[in-house]
């Protein structure tokens, strides 16, 4: 009895350490990624884990006919690298949502023909009462909000929320100017077959995954899921794809630092719903007009 219950009980308490993870995703034969051990300073990978959101999306397979025409590569940073948005980091503030929906804004607004520079999270994190600020929030709500309300930029409201901590919504810039706030027009949802098309007409969108523990120790290669327990899901900015050694990728951009992946981008594998990516990507029409 004693013996039967320890073993019920056991994987409840013991969560996979990071040597553990790093040590059975380096070991898969003919793996696609590598992982690491992060230190602290690096990246604290215990509080990433804490600060994910509780939605857990569909991994069933989606039907996908990509165009023909569509190129074997595309970086959203060799097309637009004078809108090239920097790595940022979300640090203790579940805001992935926030840096994926302004990060996309802010392409798309440069490509439209308008670009107004980065486009601030915290305006959004600490004005979109749709959402959750840094306990978590929804793509569509928070596009929507960008289109109802629109978000200042990050010159004006800058990032303070990395320990969690979120300031009232602002009514002027930090330096006392008043604030001007940037729109969309329609915020839309968009599935894995228009996507790439979608991404070289208009810019890069929100994408959204299931995040499984082996994620957080992703050093470099194309990720897919080896190991580790599902920890719920995170929002990255989808900036293209390619293909290495035959294997179809998905580039995207986290707010993890640069210290985290490949200095701070990483890849996913693309083609099989992997992690529930491939379900939807987010993202909206600008309104240069409405400034
Ligand atoms: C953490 O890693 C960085 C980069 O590799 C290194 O410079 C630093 O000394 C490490 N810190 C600790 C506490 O191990
Ligand atoms: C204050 O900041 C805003 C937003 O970055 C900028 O447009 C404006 O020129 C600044 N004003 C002054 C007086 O520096």
């Amino acid at each position: 009895m004693m013996i039967s219950l320890a073993l019920l009980l056991f994987p409840l308490f013991h969560a996979t350490s990071q040597e553990e993870i790093v040590q059975i995703v380096n070991n898969v034969k003919g793996g696609l990624w590598k992982a690491k051990v992060y230190n602290k300073t690096e990246f604290d990978v215990e509080a990433a884990m804490m600060h994910m959101d509780s939605t857990i999306l569909s991994e069933e397979p989606v039907f996908s006919s990509p165009l023909q025409s569509t190129p074997e590569v595309f970086d959203a940073r060799e097309r637009w690298p004078e809108f090239q948005v920097p790595i940022q980091m979300q640090a203790a503030c579940n805001g992935c949502w926030a840096f994926a929906t302004t990060a996309s804004m802010t392409y798309r607004l440069g490509v439209a023909g308008c670009y107004k520079g980065l486009i601030s999270p915290q305006d959004l994190l600490s004005c979109d009462k749709t959402n959750k600020a840094c306990q978590g929030g929804n793509p569509l709500r928070a596009m929507l909000f960008a289109a109802n309300n629109g978000i200042a930029s990050d010159d004006c409201v800058p990032f303070v929320s990395e320990f969690g901590r979120v300031p009232l919504c602002p009514s002027k810039c930090k330096n006392g100017s008043a604030i001007e706030r940037y729109k969309y027009k329609t915020p839309f949802q968009v599935g894995v077959s228009d996507v790439q098309t979608l991404l070289m007409e208009s810019g890069p969108l929100y994408a959204r995954f299931n995040v499984y523990a082996d994620f957080l120790n992703y050093e470099d290669g194309i990720y897919e899921h080896v190991t580790g327990r599902q920890l719920g899901s995170h929002a990255v900015l989808l900036l293209g794809w390619g293909v290495e050694k035959g294997v179809d990728y998905w580039l995207l951009q986290n707010s993890y630092s640069e210290e985290w992946g490949e200095k701070g981008y990483f890849r996913m594998r693309r083609g099989s719903n992997q992690c529930g990516m491939e379900n939807a990507f987010y993202g909206g029409i600008v309104d240069c007009n409405a400034l």
